[in-house]
């Protein structure tokens, strides 16, 4: 067997001069699956996803895209390769309308983005009802599917998500679980990190179990659910 289609690959670094925040870390997610990250706060689960989108410098270990060595891309270049990255925070402009807010998504693009701005609509009805409304003005659930409508736009081959859920109530966890199956169906691979780790893992191809920068458990999502180990530990019991 090959690599994984995308691999971030015994990353060891940190931030700027500090001290190294991964220690040989490895995350990884095939074609059209969804691989999830999970672990205590603080872990290192954000910083392993800006390590594997190319916004930290690690001095060992190596990012591959679909067999290329990616690790010295610029996050623009990543883009360009087909990696989309929606941050833990700040993830939509507030004062520019929903549309406005998808547009920007396809910044890159200089074909027509009609087809795909529908296509996000398709996923999120409520955004095609709202496209003219500022993000701002949305719900904790309609802005996370800005976020992600927006980064759908660049018609990204990975799509890398940073706690897709954070705030919102579990009806709307679900929901947007289903979106999200529903891209990986497409055959979009998605890396994402969450706080609700139960619920996550049970809708994931792999999963990592993050402590202290390193890999503590990697497994299917069914086997992290059904080790004893792992639901103690990291699933409250
Ligand atoms: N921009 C930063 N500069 C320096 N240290 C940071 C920065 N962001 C996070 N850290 C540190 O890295 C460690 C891991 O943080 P983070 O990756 O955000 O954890 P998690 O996402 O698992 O909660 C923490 O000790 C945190 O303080
Ligand atoms: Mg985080």
């Amino acid at each position: 067997m090959g690599e994984p289609y995308l691999i971030g690959k015994g990353m060891t670094g940190g931030y700027g001069r500090g001290a190294d925040i991964l220690h040989d870390c490895t995350v990884a997610v095939e074609k059209g699956e969804i691989a999830v990250i999970v672990g205590p706060n603080g872990a290192g689960k954000s910083t392993a996803m800006k390590a594997v989108f190319g916004m930290l410098n690690i001095h060992t270990g190596s990012v591959l895209l679909d067999g290329e060595d990616i690790t010295a891309l610029t996050p623009q270049d990543r883009v360009a390769a087909g990696m989309a990255f929606v941050p833990q925070t700040g993830n939509v402009f507030p004062s520019m309308s929903v549309q406005e807010n998808l547009e920007m998504g396809a910044f890159l693009r200089r074909d027509d983005i009609s087809v795909t701005m529908e296509q996000v609509f398709d996923l999120f009805p409520i955004l095609r009802d709202k496209r003219r409304q500022n993000a701002g003005e949305l719900s904790g659930g309609q802005r996370q599917q800005v976020a992600v409508g927006r980064a759908l736009m660049t018609q990204p081959k990975v799509l890398m998500l940073d706690e897709p859920t954070a705030g919102v109530s579990p009806i709307v966890m679900d929901e947007l679980f289903d979106r999200i199956i529903e891209v990986a169906r497409t055959g979009i691979s998605i890396l994402m990190v969450e706080q609700n780790a139960r619920q996550a893992l049970n809708i994931a191809d792999k999963g990592y179990v993050l402590v202290q920068g390193a890999n503590r458990y990697t497994d299917t999502g069914a086997a992290l659910l059904a080790n004893p180990d792992v639901r103690r530990s990291f699933l409250g019991g």
